[in-house]
């Protein structure tokens, strides 16, 4: 997929900005607070519908303005054109166009445009709680497959339900209702289950193999899928977990508590792994996310790389520019504060590339 040409209009600090970007790799350069993640932000927000940041959309509204809109044309792998529209109003809600069809229900663009972001905000993923790492996958996986985001809103409905009822009622009249909640809770939990494990399978050996690039083969990392489904059919999970949730008065089994492992050394990467290795790992991670997406999808995801030195050394940017310059990648964006050291990199690598200058909410290509 290839972003051609970008326009921004009220999104934070970006009043109002155009710019062409080339195929292949785009920098932004300019110092602290310019606007570079801002862009890139937006572009994720054409595809996703929604800031890579945990922004609300009345946050992402450049202070003081009652509207921002931002506009994307692209021109897809299998040659077909998209005009892309994403405006939020204070009064009058988000809207989402595709050329001049709005979107009834704003999921149904999620997938459309590919794009995978690696920024220095990912370190939640390592060090947050199991939330954030299923909110990851959630947003993965539904790029990729409508359905699996219908069935965990279904499948977190039911689970309300079930667990207003463990603390409302008791005795037979509640055995009976959950016996039905269950049916239709184990339903949609083995669905669930075996999306995410057929997805986590498939990163997995990718995620080590480019951990192994990234570090020169100096260390090993991996991935795993935890979940209580792993080993039991979620019946018996339900059955055997029945006593603790009456007692806790909620359901404490299920792939609402599943997680994703992440190792280095055999070691829990959160522990032990240093700030760069936690790093690296969550490159590794995003770089397979793209092969599986560029795979299912047939078409190259958008690569969004936020602030590329962010605790990297200057082997490990090296190393990545020489992967993400390869053929497997399409178009992609780069922010740094530092134009020099990039451009060095890049010319060293022997990459193409355009730059962008990025001052005070303005972009303007370098000549
Ligand atoms: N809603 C908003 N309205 C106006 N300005 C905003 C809004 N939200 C953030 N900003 C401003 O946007 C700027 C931050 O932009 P951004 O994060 O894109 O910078 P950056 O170029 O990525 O900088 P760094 O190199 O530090 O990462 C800040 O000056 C901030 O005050
Ligand atoms: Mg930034």
């Amino acid at each position: 997929m290839l972003l051609r040409k970008l326009s921004l209009v009220n999104f934070k600090n970006i009043r109002s900005a155009s710019a062409e970007f080339s195929a292949g790799i785009n920098c932004l350069v300019g110092g602290n607070g310019a606007g570079k993640t801002n862009i890139l932000d937006a572009i994720y927000y054409l595809s996703m519908c929604k800031s890579a940041l945990a922004m609300t959309d009345r946050q992402n509204l450049c202070h003081g303005e009652p509207f921002f809109v931002i506009e994307g044309a692209y021109d897809s792998d299998a040659g077909r054109h998209f005009d892309i529209v994403c405006s939020y109003a204070q009064q009058g809600g988000k809207k989402v166009k595709n050329g001049s069809k709005e979107y009834d229900r704003i999921a149904d663009h999620v997938g459309l445009i590919p794009v995978v972001i690696v920024s220095p905000a990912d370190a939640f993923l390592v060090s947050d709680a199991a939330e954030e790492r299923r909110r990851y996958l959630n947003a993965f996986i539904s790029q990729l497959d409508r359905d699996y985001l219908q069935t965990v809103m279904r499948y977190n409905a039911v689970l309300g339900e079930r667990n207003r009822l463990l603390k409302e009622l008791s005795g037979p009249t509640q055995e009976e209702i959950l016996s039905v909640l269950d049916q239709q809770l184990i339903a949609h939990g083995e669905k669930i289950h075996a999306r995410r494990a057929a997805f986590i399978d498939r990163l997995r050996p990718l995620t080590a193999a480019y951990y192994r690039t990234l570090s020169d083969d100096r260390e090993q990392v991996e991935l795993l899928y935890r979940s209580d489904l792993n080993d039991k059919p979620f019946e018996e999970v339900l059955k055997a977990s029945f006593e603790r949730d009456r007692i806790n008065q909620f359901t404490t089994a299920g792939v609402h508590r599943d997680d994703l492992s992440m190792r280095i050394g055999g070691r829990a990467l959160r522990k032990y792994g240093s700030q760069g290795q936690q790093k690296s790992f969550l490159i590794a991670l995003k770089l397979a996310q793209y092969a599986v997406v560029a795979d299912t999808a047939a078409e190259k995801p958008i690569l969004l790389l936020d602030d590329l030195f962010d605790k990297l050394d200057t082997e490990r940017v090296e190393r990545l520019i020489g992967l993400v310059g390869g053929d497997d990648f399409g178009q992609i964006f780069i922010s740094d504060c530092n134009p020099h050291r990039l451009q060095s990199i890049l010319e060293k690598n022997g990459s193409r590339y355009a730059l962008f200058r990025v001052e005070a909410g303005h972009v303007e290509p370098n000549p």
